[in-house]
């Protein structure tokens, strides 16, 4: 035999010569849960070691992971039920505790990449992304309006990057307009561009208290069933001005992020969801998998489909033993 692949595997110092792949902390973005309460700290009972927390705990939180080379968080706000409305209005109140934060997150700590969700369900009494009409079907158009409104807001508390996680039809290209003619021209926006109608999305549904009230979200995210029309979404995207395409969920998903990756030069990111979190971590709590080991394998996974970014609940744990 001339040819051996196992000398390629021979020592740790020659796997680590040829290995194709790897996941940096910085490559990472956290998704962190915001309470109003300053001080709040309370877990997530589907999501075992990831906490809601106040702007004060946040605030440790984000200096902690800094602290490990983590330096990108997706902020999401639990909204009590007596702020939520039809038409999801204090997405862009100023004065609501979420902008506020957003600010003093980037006053205190200004090298920090923030990105944020646009989308009405956590602000919606019908916990529709959407606007919800009389019959019950989610108005694209009319919620373009409020999404412009609400990125706008986000961008000046200072947000870095819009996510607009909602899937209405024109709305890459709506809210570069209206960030644009604001001034806001160096906002960018990452948008959930093959976003999935998943049931892995249950954990943080709980965590935010924004399930739909009626209905499920299958007539604006995808069907699980298709790849093919990521391609529809992308391109759309892209001539609408994205800056980066995401997919998600991601451990299910692999094959659209690898798709998008051959078909686009946009950098892609996965959302490993909170479905994905929970999973992986009630099997390591019976003992059934090695979390740590299984943590990297999956991000690794995410990586070799094409991911350059992925937001992650692992995102601190992972940096924290990448460091030791
Ligand atoms: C809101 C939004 C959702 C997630 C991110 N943004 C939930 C949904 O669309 O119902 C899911 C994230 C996760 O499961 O970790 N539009």
């Amino acid at each position: 035999m001339r040819i051996r692949p196992r000398r390629n595997r021979k020592s740790a110092a020659v796997r680590d010569l040829v290995q194709e792949h790897q996941v940096q902390a910085h490559d990472l973005i956290f998704p962190l849960f915001l309470l109003e309460n300053s001080t709040g700290k309370v877990e997530v009972d589907s999501m075992p070691g990831i906490f809601r927390l106040g702007i004060d705990n946040m605030l440790r939180e984000i200096e902690a992971c800094l602290n490990v080379g983590v330096r990108a968080f997706d902020v999401f706000p639990v909204v009590e039920e007596k702020y939520k409305d039809k038409m999801a209005t204090r997405s862009y109140d100023e004065n609501f505790f979420y902008l506020s934060a957003i600010r003093r997150i980037k006053k205190e700590f200004p090298s920090v990449c923030l990105m944020s969700d646009v989308a009405m369900d956590p602000y919606s009494t019908d916990g529709h992304d959407g606007i919800v009409g009389e019959s019950g079907e989610i108005l694209n158009d009319e919620t373009l309006e409020v999404l412009g409104k609400m990125a706008v807001a986000q961008a000046h508390a200072g947000v870095d990057i819009v996510g607009p996680s909602d899937m209405m039809d024109g709305r890459i290209g709506f809210i570069r307009d209206r960030l644009d003619s604001e001034g806001f021209k160096n906002t960018s926006i990452m948008s959930y561009t093959a976003k999935y109608a998943s049931a892995y999305y249950g954990p943080f549904r709980d965590a935010l208290d924004s399930a739909p009230k009626s209905g499920d979200k299958k007539t604006y995210q995808m069907n699980p069933a298709n790849q093919r029309e990521a391609l529809i979404e992308a391109q759309l995207d892209m001539e609408e001005g994205a800056d980066i395409l995401m997919v998600k969920p991601a451990l299910a998903y692999l094959d659209v992020i690898k798709l998008l990756k051959d078909n686009f030069d946009l950098p892609v990111a996965a959302y490993n969801v909170s479905g994905e979190y929970s999973m992986l971590t009630a099997a390591a709590q019976l003992g059934w998998l090695d979390r740590e080991a299984v943590i990297y394998e999956q991000l690794l996974a995410m990586k070799r489909a094409g991911a350059d970014i992925i937001l992650t609940y692992f995102a601190r744990e992972f940096a924290e033993f990448m460091h030791r």
